[in-house]
This record gives C-alpha cells, sequence and structure tokens, in this order.
C-alpha cells in the first residue's frame, strides 16, 4: 500500500457509480470517514445511499462542484485528504441535446475542485498527505474499428461526444494540475458500468425496465455497437486499488472483458427476463405487462429506432497495466452480472418506480422518443 485516506470526499456520490463505491468503501475499509459532496440532479438520489445516515462514518453535504468556496469549506473543516470526484454529467444523449450544462460541470466543475483541492493542498498544507482521484471515461479516446487494438493509457484521445469531449478536458485539466502545480493525482479512465443503481436513462436498466414494463426496447441502429461492459463493484474495487496502491501522477484503464454488442446484450437481457418470469409466477401480478407474465417473448419487444449523431461504433480496454501495477482484474462475467442486475431491478420496485413519477418521464417523453 502506497497511500493511505482517511477523510474521503465523493462527488456526485449520490449517483449510480459513487454510490457503489461509498457503500464499497465503506464496507470494505473501516477506519475512513467518507463526506458525499452532490448536488442531487436529476441523476442523483439519496434513496441511493439509504442505510448509510445510521454510519457515524458517514455524511452528506448537498452542494455544488462549481462553488469552490464550498469546497474549499469541506475541505478544511472535514480534514479531508482524498477526493474522489464522481460527479459529473454522464449520459451523451443528454449531451446531443443540451451540452451546456456538461461543460459547467464537467469542466469548469472539475476545474473548481482543482483550485480548491490547490488552495487547501499545495498553498496552504492542510493536510501531510493528499490524492485527487479522478474517474473518467474510454469514451475519451473515440470509437475503434473492429480490427483496431483496445484503448491503452497512451491512445491518443479523439472524443467523438459533447460528453467525452468534456470528460476529455477535465482529464487535461487534472494532468496539467499535477505537472503544473505538483497536486497527487490519478485518474482512471473506465468502460460502460452496469449494475445496481444506475438510472434508467442508459442502455442496461432502460431494457430492463421496459421490458418489465411492457414496452418498445429501443435498439439505435443497427444495434452492432460494441462496448466492454464492466459491472460495477469491479469498477469500485479497481478505485479502492488505484488509490491504494496507484503512483501520484498516474493514468489507469480498467475494462470487463466483456466486450459486446448492443444488441446481444438486449436479447440477453430479454431472454433471461422470460426465464425469470417462467420460473416465478408470483411475479406475474407485479409485472402484469411484461410478455413474460402473458406467455409472450420479450424479443418482440425490440424496436429499431434512428442512430445517435455520432454514434461511437466500438470500445475495448486494455487494463493491463492496472493488472500489473494495482492487481487489478474483473472478477465478474457478464451474463452473471446481467443475471444479478435483473434480479435488482426486479426487487427494486419501488427504486426506480419513484425515478419514473419524477420529471423524467416527462422529459423522456418530450427528448427521448426516437422513432425509427
Ligand atoms: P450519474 O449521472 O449516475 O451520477 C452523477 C452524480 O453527480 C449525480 O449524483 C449528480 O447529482 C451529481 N452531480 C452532477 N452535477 C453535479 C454538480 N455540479 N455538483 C455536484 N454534484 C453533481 O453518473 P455515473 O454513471 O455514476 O458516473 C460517475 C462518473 O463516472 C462520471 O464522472 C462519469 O463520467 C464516469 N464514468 C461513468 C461510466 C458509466 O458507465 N456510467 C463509465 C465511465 C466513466
Ligand atoms: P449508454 O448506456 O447511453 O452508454 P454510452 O453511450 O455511454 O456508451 O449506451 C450504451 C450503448 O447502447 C450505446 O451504444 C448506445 C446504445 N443505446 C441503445 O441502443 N438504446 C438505448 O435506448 C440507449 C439508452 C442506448
Amino acid at each position: 500500500m502506497n497511500y493511505e485516506p482517511r477523510n474521503l470526499l465523493v462527488t456526485g456520490g449520490a449517483g449510480f457509480i459513487g454510490a457503489n463505491f461509498v457503500r464499497h468503501w465503506l464496507r470494505k475499509r473501516g477506519d475512513c470517514r467518507v463526506i458525499v459532496f452532490d448536488a442531487l440532479t436529476y441523476a442523483g438520489n439519496l434513496d441511493n445511499l439509504s442505510g448509510l445516515e445510521r454510519d457515524p462514518r458517514f455524511l452528506f453535504v448537498k452542494g455544488d462542484i462549481c462553488d469552490e468556496a464550498a469546497v474549499h469549506g469541506l475541505l478544511e473543516a472535514q480534514r479531508i485528504d482524498t477526493l474522489v470526484h464522481f460527479a459529473a454529467e454522464s449520459h451523451v444523449d443528454r449531451s446531443i441535446l443540451g451540452p451546456d450544462d456538461f461543460i459547467r460541470t464537467n469542466v469548469v466543475g472539475t476545474h473548481a475542485l482543482l483550485k480548491a483541492a490547490k488552495s487547501a493542498w499545495i498553498d496552504r498544507k492542510l493536510v501531510p498527505a493528499h490524492r485527487f482521484h479522478h474517474v473518467s471515461t474510454d469514451e475519451v479516446f473515440g470509437s475503434l474499428r473492429p480490427e483496431d487494438p483496445a484503448f491503452h493509457e497512451s491512445t491518443p484521445y479523439a472524443p467523438n461526444s459533447p460528453y467525452s469531449a468534456t470528460k476529455a478536458a477535465s482529464d487535461h485539466l487534472v494532468r496539467a494540475y499535477r505537472e503544473t502545480y505538483g497536486l497527487d493525482t490519478t485518474v482512471t479512465n473506465c468502460s460502460n458500468n452496469y449494475g445496481p443503481y444506475q438510472f434508467p436513462e442508459k442502455l442496461i436498466p432502460l431494457i430492463i425496465i421496459n421490458i418489465l414494463s411492457g414496452k418498445p426496447l429501443p435498439v439505435y441502429g443497427d444495434g452492432r455497437q460494441v462496448r466492454d461492459w464492466l459491472h460495477v463493484e469491479d469498477h469500485c474495487r479497481g478505485i479502492e486499488l488505484a488509490l491504494l496502491c496507484g503512483q501520484a501522477g498516474e493514468v489507469y484503464n480498467f475494462g470487463g472483458n466483456s466486450e459486446t454488442t448492443n444488441i446481444e446484450i438486449v436479447r440477453t437481457l430479454c431472454t433471461l427476463a422470460d426465464e425469470r418470469m417462467a420460473e416465478r409466477s408470483d411475479l406475474w401480478a407485479l409485472y402484469p405487462a411484461a410478455p413474460g407474465a402473458q406467455g409472450k417473448r420479450a424479443l418482440d419487444l425490440i424496436t429499431h429506432v434512428r442512430d445517435r449523431p455520432g454514434h461511437d461504433r466500438r470500445y475495448a480496454i486494455n487494463f493491463a497495466k492496472a493488472q500489473r501495477d494495482l492487481g487489478y482484474s474483473p472478477a465478474r462475467n457478464l451474463e452473471q452480472g446481467l443475471r444479478s442486475t435483473l434480479d435488482w431491478y426486479l426487487t427494486q420496485t419501488s427504486w426506480w418506480q419513484s425515478l419514473l413519477g419524477r420529471d423524467y418521464a416527462a422529459w423522456m417523453q418530450k427528448n427521448y422518443s426516437r422513432p425509427g
């Protein structure tokens, strides 16, 4: 172990990966305090952290990462030595419809955090050792052709969506604060995550919920785009390893060893959902519109719709460096992971139904119906 975090500030800790990370960290590391700092945008949800309010090591603070003074105040008051930065606007389709929020949070917000960290840790030396860990994406590398080698840490950046362009900008700012001011940083770039608590605008939860609701399953274009799916728990373990064993100034890639086309993901989820419905007639009353409750096949709900503009064709990750230097490797295979994720959404009905009741349903209706 190279570094021993004591007091963590987790930005975006009420979102999908952030909440999984906070739960993972508190389960694994008994001695640290975790302060979640989150603006609770449409994607942030206190239900993702429910139960933790009783843990004396945990604190939630509502706030915006663009508010440099608030961040600085927290770093000082809570004696934060480790900042794990998840907060972002994270959905590519939303970035295409409206990039402004992405520039603000992902670029300006990351810069505000870096300024606050530099002031507290470099200029004022408030703690003896510090770490700024930035969570980023493989989307900064652009799109691969079928024959191309997987992305590695030195692949040139070539972002294609407003989302990935803002994440690329934030990665560069983190690098600049390391090189220019000596901030101790680590950056991890990972592939598409899936698992519990994922907001149902992303492919896997959207497909599961649409199957259970008997709604069309929208597949963009031909559905042959490839992603390397990573279970969120494997990602959280990777971040833990990067914090404890990663070298300041380094970048690590995390992948899931699970390159799969979107259409295969959708078909697999259809098969798994039908199987569950056949095994458990008690689910029929809960999900009466699901094809499996009506003697029909979920596969028949698949609907090819207009493709996403600038849609990246393939992502693939070479995580040999993380394997060698951190001992990282993904523990779950995709089918196991999809099965357990489907089961999570089957049992956590009130979690996702309360989201459908918020502005989400209206937003999806207005912005997101994509006839073929
Ligand atoms: P998410 O959209 O589920 O959650 C984002 C969280 O950030 C929410 O809780 C939201 O309230 C908070 N937030 C947004 N703007 C904020 C602001 N201005 N101030 C404070 N909080 C704010 O995102 P996610 O899927 O959990 O992704 C987390 C991080 O991981 C992001 O940086 C994303 O780029 C990166 N990432 C995600 C994936 C993926 O597959 N989901 C893959 C690679 C990298
Ligand atoms: P998404 O979950 O939005 O993640 P990202 O765009 O960051 O990769 O999408 C994953 C893939 O699934 C992507 O190729 C777009 C595609 N997709 C669909 O085909 N239909 C959908 O309804 C959604 C949300 C995504």
